[in-house]
């Protein structure tokens, strides 16, 4: 509806006073999100005003302030009301959403303080005011909290009588405004002069009634993400106007209460839900499938029972059924870049169908299309959305994983009971929330190009820093270049969208109703040269079975340096590869003759005793120092020689450098440096302890020594003069733990890792 209004655009101009910005998206704080509270105001305040609980209001306000929990019968809303009233007791007092606390404490003494107005008002008119006087309501509104409908609330209780308003303010004409918001121009008539009325209650109500009708004053519409439309220029007006009749009016604050206002705001509300819903209905959807169903016709049957637009974005697998499709990888990923240069609106919507979906049938189009319908409702709290699935074995597989994305590893694990429950009490009991769902997703399309710009971001970031990177210059193609590979399949570009949306703190939700019919994607998802590069994953495990190995570093020497200039753990393939080589060299030195043969590590690697357990090494250092004793005497040339061609079959080569031997794997991914020497007297290190599972022995005076010179309880890095650990690479994977803070001293981590995860796959 649009009228232009011209008479009204001169009508009351004035330059209020600037509210503060609202700042609730995304806050948490002292244990409570904004976001969850505003999304569970306007869950109860639906019930308060048109369930079961409005009754009970009403019946409370004749008694005098009953419990309305009492009688009312659903759980669910009962376990609200009893939450906000805890909730209330912790609220931070400043708190950078006052809003939020505002509307928590209005709403929480309405239902249940029972006092009388004056009592009321003395214990809460700060929030009060702080609604009237302290927020932006168009912000408010535009934020969907629920302003008028908590307003609304108090109005119910202790609204009603005329108050003693002035006498300028006897509008009988006002209670006509709320019948008239229906027909724009009766309205419009009678609300002008209204506007200019010298009682700022008849203007508040005439630009709320305005407001409420969808008038335009020329101004521009509400337009803040989620563009409901109503008049800017009208609803801060009614603001104006309503905070006079706050301040000024002799009746107090309570005149605000006066009838039809409460009414009338209320009405605009509505009309932003309203213009909420209309527009989202408006919104486009994107399907997008590639796979070797010829499913073209079904996708173009589901967009039917969608309003506004929907673009389907459908390609036919070439190559063989079941196998990886490199072009599928391309389709999923080319029509993601596609969306992102079209800036989408809050209300779009993009659908990826798996190319592991196995059949089409009535009832995947049926919870499918119901899936869009909930992830639509609930659009503000679910950014993404998919269902159970079953495969092709009509097996029930249960798709929700934790993903943990940390020191070069990647793993996909079930939750200990199966997921994690909503923080949103309205979506608890039909959505099981986690780091991922099934490969059918439903996206909002904002967010998911979101995910498209963090994953450019990542490229240009994260991909010349690894070596082999030609960095002169980076280039869209040089970084193609670096990242493609032969077999990349639709399955990996799923687990890319998972990694990219637990960065960006999404949460997966998946519809507890209905199921995908789809392989799944984890089982054939692959460690690609992509993934590995983008996301500095050097090992992954997706389901059960040996990890899925990608190395990123070609030379021990690149590896250590990396970590020294980053300040992250020595890359995984590295302190495996090294890890093995002293099992096995180590292995051979101790069965060539386990009496008389021993291992003694040194320097550093004494280190390991206190920090890395038996069979591991401490994840900062790249490097394995030890003594291979004997109590015979040694030759060492021709016992290497001798041994050259076994240790050869075994992977490893050395060279001799005098009394010191460098082992190295074949392919040079990692050195230690070893003396071997006899005869000495293995006797005295009668200390025993593991090392990479192997026996090593210690002497006492040696421990002693190593404790007074490295004092280890401080953790530095090797080859540094003496550097603590702290990373600098901020939010990389594999950052160290923090023993430095700026300056001031250990960390929140203590300067240790939060788990085991670190080590290596077992
Ligand atoms: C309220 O917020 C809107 C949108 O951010 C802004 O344009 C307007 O100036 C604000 N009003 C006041 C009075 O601060
Ligand atoms: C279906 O899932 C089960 C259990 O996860 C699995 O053992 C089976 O191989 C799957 N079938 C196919 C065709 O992938």
């Amino acid at each position: 509806m649009w009228l232009r209004l011209s008479v009204l655009s001169v009508a009351w101009v004035s330059t209020p006073r600037a509210l503060r910005a609202l700042d609730c998206t995304g806050v948490e704080e002292e244990g409570v999100r904004w976001d969850v509270i505003r999304s569970e105001l306007r869950h109860a305040l639906r019930e308060v005003h048109h369930g079961a609980l409005a009754r009970d209001l009403h019946a409370a306000k004749d008694s005098k302030g009953r419990d309305p929990a009492v009688s009312y019968g659903d759980v669910q809303l009962q376990r609200h009301l009893e939450r906000f009233q805890k909730l209330v007791l912790v609220l931070p007092e400043r708190s950078r959403c006052p809003l939020g606390r505002h509307c928590l404490r209005v709403l929480v003494s309405v239902l249940y303080s029972g006092l009388p107005w004056n009592a009321w008002f003395v214990r809460y008119e700060e929030d009060l005011l702080g609604l009237v006087h302290g927020t932006n309501w168009t912000e408010a509104l535009a934020a969907g909290w629920p302003v008028f409908e908590v307003m609304g609330l108090v109005a119910d209780l202790y609204g009603g009588e005329i108050a003693s308003l002035p006498e300028n303010c006897d509008v009988e004409s006002l209670a006509q405004l709320e019948p008239l918001i229906g027909q724009p121009e009766q309205l419009t008539t009678h609300a002008a002069p209204l506007l200019r009325h010298a009682c700022a209650l008849a203007r508040a109500a005439a630009s709320a009634a305005l407001t409420a009708a969808g008038l335009r004053s020329g101004g521009n519409a509400l337009q803040l993400g989620w563009a409901p439309g109503l008049d800017v220029g009208f609803l801060a007006q009614t603001q104006t106007a309503v905070r006079l009749v706050a301040g000024r009016h002799t009746g107090g604050p309570k005149a605000i209460f006066t009838p039809p206002l409460p009414q009338l705001l209320l009405r605009v509300e509505q009309a932003n839900q309203k213009y909420h819903r209309a527009w989202m209905r408006q919104g486009r959807v994107d399907i997008v499938y590639c796979g070797s169903l010829p499913i073209e016709a079904n996708l173009e049957e589901l967009c039917k029972g969608i309003q506004g637009e929907c673009l389907i974005h459908f390609q036919l697998q070439e190559t063989d059924a079941g196998h990886r499709a490199p072009e599928c990888f391309e389709h999923y990923r080319s029509v993601g870049q596609a969306l992102q240069s079209l800036r989408p609106m809050a209300s779009w919507t993009t659908l990826l169908v798996s190319s592991g979906t196995w059949t089409w049938t009535e009832d995947l189009a049926h919870d499918l299309r119901r899936l869009l319908h909930e992830r639509h409702q609930a659009a503000r709290e679910v950014d993404w959305a998919g269902l159970a699935t079953i495969n092709s074995s009509r097996i029930f597989n249960w798709p929700v994983r934790r993903v943990t994305h940390k020191y070069w590893k990647l793993a996909y694990e079930e939750y200990a009971t199966g997921h994690e429950t909503s923080p949103f009490l309205p979506l608890a009991q039909f959505w099981a929330v986690g780091d991922t769902t099934s490969g059918t997703r439903v996206y909002g399309t904002k967010s998911f190009v979101g995910l498209m710009r963090r994953l450019a971001e990542r490229e240009r970031e994260y991909v010349p820093s690894l070596p082999g990177f030609a960095s002169a210059g980076v280039t869209r193609q040089s970084l193609e270049a670096a990242l493609r590979s032969e077999d990349e399949g639709a399955e990996d570009w799923l687990v890319m969208l998972d990694l990219l949306g637990k960065e960006m703190g999404l949460r997966a939700y998946t519809y507890l109703n209905g199921a995908s019919l789809e392989q799944n994607y984890q089982a054939g998802a692959r460690l690609t040269p992509r993934i590995s590069r983008t996301f500095h994953i050097e090992a992954a495990r997706f389901l059960q079975g040996p990890p899925l190995e990608h190395c990123l570093f070609p030379e021990i020497a690149a590896a250590g340096s990396f970590t020294h200039s980053h300040g992250v753990v020595v890359s995984y393939c590295t302190r495996k590869s090294l890890w093995r080589m002293f099992r096995d060299v180590g292995g051979w030195w101790l069965q060539m003759n386990p009496l008389q043969h021993i291992i003694v590590p040194v320097s550093a690697s004494v280190l390991n005793l206190y920090r890395s357990g038996e069979t591991e090494l401490f994840p900062w250092d790249a490097d394995i120092d030890a003594n291979f004793i004997a109590s015979h005497p040694v030759v060492i040339g021709s016992l290497l020689e001798e041994h050259e061609e076994r240790l050869k079959r075994m992977g490893y080569s050395y060279i001799l450098r005098g009394d010191r031997v460098v082992f190295r794997t074949l392919e040079d991914t990692a050195r230690m440096d070893i003396w071997i020497s006899g005869p000495q007297e293995v006797r005295a290190y009668d200390i025993r302890a593991r090392l990479c599972g192997l026996r090593v022995n210690f002497f006492r005076d040696q421990l002693m020594g190593a404790v007074w010179y490295y004092r280890p309880g401080e953790k530095i890095y090797g080859h540094t003069r003496g550097q603590l650990l702290h990373c600098q690479w901020r939010q990389h994977n594999a950052c160290l733990p923090d023993c430095v803070r700026n300056g001031l001293g250990v960390g929140q981590d203590g300067c240790e890792f939060s788990d085991r995860f670190v080590h290596l796959f077992t």
